[in-house]
C-alpha cells in the first residue's frame, strides 16, 4: 500500500476552515523505536514506548495560500525551498492538497534544537497533522491522526499524546493497526534533563542509520526480543512509579541501539567525546548513591532521567541542562 491510499482511507471528507494551529510535545523513547518493516509507511519492527516533553515541542498555523509553490517559516524564517527539510515537508503536503490552484502557508516554531536527536521531525509532522485536521475540519479519531502523523516521521506517532505512549508495532501490511496509544499514568515526580552537548545537524539520518542497522548489525536479531523484555519491564515501573527500574531499562535499551549501530557496516557512532565524559560524570554519580539515568537517540546529546527530590544537587552537577517537566 502507499502512501496516498493510506490517507484516502483516512480522510474521506473536508471543510476548508480559514486556519489551523495546534501544538504537539515532543517525544524521548524510554524503549526505543528502530528498525522499519515497510519503509514506505514508516511500519516498525518492534512496538516502542516513549514520555512526551510536556511544553517542549512545535506549534504549527497552516492556511492555503494562492501561489505557485508553499512557503515554509521556521521559527519565523523562510525556509530555502529546496533544502532537504523542505523537500521533505512538500512531499508529505503533496498527499492532502484537494486543489491545484492553491498551495500551503505554513509557519512551525520549535522549542527544540531542529535534528539534534531530540525529537524535533516527531513533533514537527503531529503537529502539523493536528494543524491540518483542524484546517480541513476532517474531525479525525486520535488513532488516525497517530497513523497519519507516523507517515512523516514514525516517532510522530507517539507525538499525538502528552504523557507515556506506546506506539503499537501491529501487523497488517497496511499498517492501520500500528499506531500510538496513550499510557494513562501520570507521574508528576519524574523529570527530564536535557544535556546539550552539540546542536548541529546530525552526521547521518535516523532513517538512513536505521536502515543500515537493520541490514548489517550482527546484533539485530536480538533487538526484537529485548525490546519485548524492556517494554514490560517498562510498563511495569509506570504503574508502580518504580524509578529504578524505569530508568535502568530506559538507559540499557539506549545502550543496546547504540551498540547495535556500532557493529553496522560501516559502522555508526552518535558519540561524542563529550558524550562519553558526561555518561561516565552520570555513572560516577550514580555510584556515589544518586539515582540518575540517562538516555541518547540518534545524536550526541544525552537526556538525564531523575526525580523531583534531586533536582536542584542534579542542576548544580549539570548547570547547562534543561530541566524539562512531562507531566
Ligand atoms: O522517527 P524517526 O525516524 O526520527 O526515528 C526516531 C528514532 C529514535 O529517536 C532514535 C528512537 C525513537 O524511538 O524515538
Amino acid at each position: 500500500m502507499k502512501k496516498s491510499d493510506v490517507v484516502k482511507t483516512i480522510v474521506t471528507h473536508y471543510n476548508l476552515k480559514a486556519e489551523g494551529h495546534a501544538f504537539a510535545p515532543a517525544n524521548i523513547a524510554l524503549c526505543k523505536y528502530w528498525g522499519k518493516r515497510n519503509t514506505e509507511l514508516n511500519l516498525p519492527v518492534t512496538s516502542s514506548l516513549s514520555v512526551g516533553l510536556g511544553k517542549k515541542g512545535s506549534t504549527t498555523k497552516i492556511k492555503m495560500i494562492e501561489k505557485s509553490q508553499d512557503v515554509i517559516y521556521l521559527n519565523d524564517v523562510e525556509c530555502d525551498p529546496h533544502s532537504p527539510f523542505v523537500m521533505r515537508l512538500i512531499s508529505f503536503l503533496n498527499l492532502f492538497r484537494t486543489n491545484n490552484n492553491f498551495r500551503f502557508e505554513i509557519h512551525t516554531f520549535s522549542n527544540i534544537p531542529i535534528a539534534a536527536g531530540l525529537a524535533s521531525s516527531a513533533s514537527g509532522f503531529a503537529s502539523l497533522v493536528l494543524a491540518l485536521n483542524q484546517l480541513f475540519d476532517w474531525q479525525l479519531s486520535t488513532k488516525d491522526l497517530s497513523i497519519l502523523a507516523r507517515l512523516g516521521s514514525g516517532s510522530a506517532c507517539r507525538s499525538i499524546w502528552p504523557g507515556f505512549v506506546e506506539w503499537q508495532v501491529g501487523e497488517l501490511q497496511n499498517g492501520f493497526d500500528s499506531f500510538g496509544v496513550l499510557l494513562p499514568f501520570a507521574w508528576p515526580e519524574f523529570k527530564i534533563g536535557l544535556l546539550m552537548v552539540d546542536a548541529q545537524q546530525k552526521p547521518i539520518s535516523s532513517r538512513a542509520a536505521m536502515q543500515r542497522t537493520v541490514e548489517t548489525s550482527l546484533f539485530y536479531k536480538l533487538w526484537p526480543d529485548e525490546v519485548a523484555k524492556d517494554l514490560s519491564a517498562l510498563k511495569e515501573a509506570i504503574f508502580k512509579l518504580d524509578f529504578t527500574l524505569l530508568g535502568q531499562t530506559a538507559e540499557s535499551n539506549a545502550l543496546a541501539m547504540h551498540a547495535m549501530m556500532l557493529t553496522s557496516m560501516p559502522a555508526i557512532s552518535y558519540f561524542l567525546p563529550e558524550t562519553i565524559e558526561l555518561i561516565h560524570r552520570i555513572w560516577n554519580l550514580r555510584q556515589s548513591g544518586l539515582p540518575i539515568y540517562f538516555t541518547q537517540d540518534a545524536g550526541p546529546n544525552l537526556k538525564l532521567l531523575f526525580l523531583e527530590k534531586d533536582k536542584n544537587y542534579i542542576q548544580k552537577e549539570f548547570p547547562q541542562i534543561e530541566v524539562v517537566d512531562p507531566f
